[in-house]
């Protein structure tokens, strides 16, 4: 296994996600983790991040310079070769021009570390500071025209350094000269895959878990469900799920995610169908904030009741991603809307946490559960807004909405699927915008809802463009809408990106 140090970079999750790619296991610590604990995962190399910090700033990450004896191979990335740098002896300074993005990289050694490489190459960079001297015992191993030691190496000690980022695509060599680090100088077998991640991960609640209780807020969504498999291949029945129908599911979910857990994996399930308690609830709010707030207490409540039934719990388990865990430590971002996930932590609790996906990226959560026998209804499912339906009903829920919108949304996501367009678009949806106008169907005047159908591309949610669905599918599914679902009369497309406008409706 390989440890990364993280400094706080934009970029330190993908270096990870890179050593993995590499079929390399590796873990991701703080920097100040103490070297002890580092020893004691007897990693066959370690990396440090790069981080947003100058070296000269005050309370500047750093790590024991005690590591730099233990023997064990070390690859600087950015901050961390500056910091390796200074702490070895060499010199860094302010750029008096910085660098960032696409740099010409002059390569002077193409032996080691960098032998993959041409004489001139491009790379990734992002830096203010700069090495202008290596340490002692150091060799420079390339360089860019703002940055003089862009690549340095102590091959006797196994210390190594680049200032520009191998982990990022647009240092096209750069995998490369990770793989080189991990096998050639660290000596990894590359033998790790989604399997030995399994088994790692069973092995790890096993033993975190002992004989004690362990509690699962199942949404049906691809990471709740992904880590209760999961959690459950470890422990078996000392595994219970709760399952919260509030009402505002798609068509047939409720039904799908039962059968599929109980029948298909034995997983003790309890399954709560809390709808009319929800719509109660929701009855004559039309303001967006507020049914996220209800929705959200309600869903805490009834949790909590239910996993009073249940008896003595011990651990709770989070289908937290890679991307939410760095999400969440973004204190500055702004609320746009006050985003909860159902299957969320209620806070007072008090539960120790099982979180077998935090170190993952939803697409290698979709692999581990490929890999688990997982069918591919669930392992490929959208993103569904903890909310549900709510979020896509502007104004009062009421349940003949509810009703017709179930119905709209599924010829949505069946006629996307019969394109075989359904891996392909990040999310497509029917909404109801909570208007009516007039139409005519056979002799008679009508006036009736109008649907909205909403599909987007995206990576991370953050962003998105608006699908091109192509005309044929688009009038399949406005036929099929207006002539099966009654109470319908129109249907439109919305061709807004994000930003400005946001993937749901409210
Ligand atoms: P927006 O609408 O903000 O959504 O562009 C971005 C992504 O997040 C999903 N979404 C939610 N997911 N709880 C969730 O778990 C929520 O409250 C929630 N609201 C939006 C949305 O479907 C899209 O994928």
């Amino acid at each position: 296994m390989v440890v990364v140090l993280d400094f706080g970079g934009q970029y330190s999750q993908l270096i990870a996600r890179r050593v993995r790619e590499g079929r390399v296991f590796c873990e991701m610590l703080p920097f100040n983790t103490p070297l002890a604990e580092i020893q004691a995962k007897k990693p066959r190399g370690i990396i440090f991040s790069g981080g947003p910090s100058s070296v000269y700033q005050q309370g500047a990450p750093v790590v024991d310079k005690e590591i730099y004896n233990l023997n064990i191979p070390i690859l600087g990335i950015c901050y961390g070769m500056q910091l390796m740098s200074l702490q070895l002896g060499g010199t860094v300074s302010r750029a008096t021009r910085h660098e960032y993005g696409k740099t010409d990289l002059e390569v002077m050694s193409r032996e080691g570390l960098l032998c993959c490489m041409g004489e001139r190459e491009q790379c990734w960079m992002s830096h203010g500071d700069l090495v202008e001297a290596p340490p002692p015992g150091f060799n420079i191993l390339a360089r860019t025209e703002q940055a003089p030691v862009a690549a340095m190496a102590d091959a006797e000690r196994g210390l190594y350094a680049v200032q520009f980022h191998p982990e990022v695509v647009h240092t096209p060599k750069g995998q490369d000269i990770l793989h080189y680090f991990l096998y050639d100088i660290c000596g990894c077998t590359g033998n790790w895959t989604m399997g030995s991640f399994i088994e790692h991960t069973v092995a790890e609640i096993r033993e975190q878990v002992g004989d004690k209780h362990v509690l699962c807020a199942l949404s049906g969504g691809v990471d709740s469900s992904v880590s209760a498999v999961l959690v459950h291949r470890a422990i078996g029945d000392k595994l219970t799920c709760v399952f919260v129908n509030h009402g505002l599911l798609r068509k047939g979910e409720a039904e799908a995610v039962q059968k599929f857990f109980r029948d298909g994996f034995n997983i003790n399930l309890v399954y709560v169908d809390a709808s009319e308690r929800f719509l109660n609830k929701l009855q004559g709010v039309t303001d967006p904030e507020r049914k996220r707030k209800i929705i959200g207490e309600e869903f805490i409540r009834v949790f909590e009741e239910e996993a009073a039934k249940v008896g003595e719990i011990d651990f709770l388990v989070q289908g937290t991603l890679y991307p939410d865990v760095v999400e969440s430590g973004t204190a500055t971002a702004a609320v746009i809307k006050s985003h909860h996930n159902v299957g969320g932590l209620p806070e007072d609790m008090k539960l120790s946490l099982i979180e077998p996906l935090r170190w993952l990226f939803k697409d290698e959560v979709r692999q581990v559960g490929e890999k688990l026998g997982m069918p591919p209804e669930i392992v490929w499912r959208q993103p569904f807004p903890g909310p549900g339906l709510a979020v896509r009903i502007l104004g009062e829920v009421t349940p003949e909405k509810i009703a017709l919108l179930q119905e709209a949304d599924a010829i949505v996501t069946g006629e996307i699927a019969r394109a075989g367009l359904d891996r392909e678009i990040w999310q497509y949806f029917a909404m109801l915008p909570n208007l009516r106008s007039v139409g005519v169907m056979g002799d008679e005047r009508t006036y009736a809802h109008t649907v909205a159908i909403r599909a987007v591309h995206s990576h991370d949610g953050m962003t998105a463009d608006w699908a091109r669905i192509p005309y044929d599918v688009l009038e399949r599914i406005s036929s099929r809408i207006v002539n099966e679902v009654e109470g319908v009369n129109r249907v439109v497309y919305d061709i807004t990106s994000k930003p400005p406008a946001t993937i749901e409706w409210e």
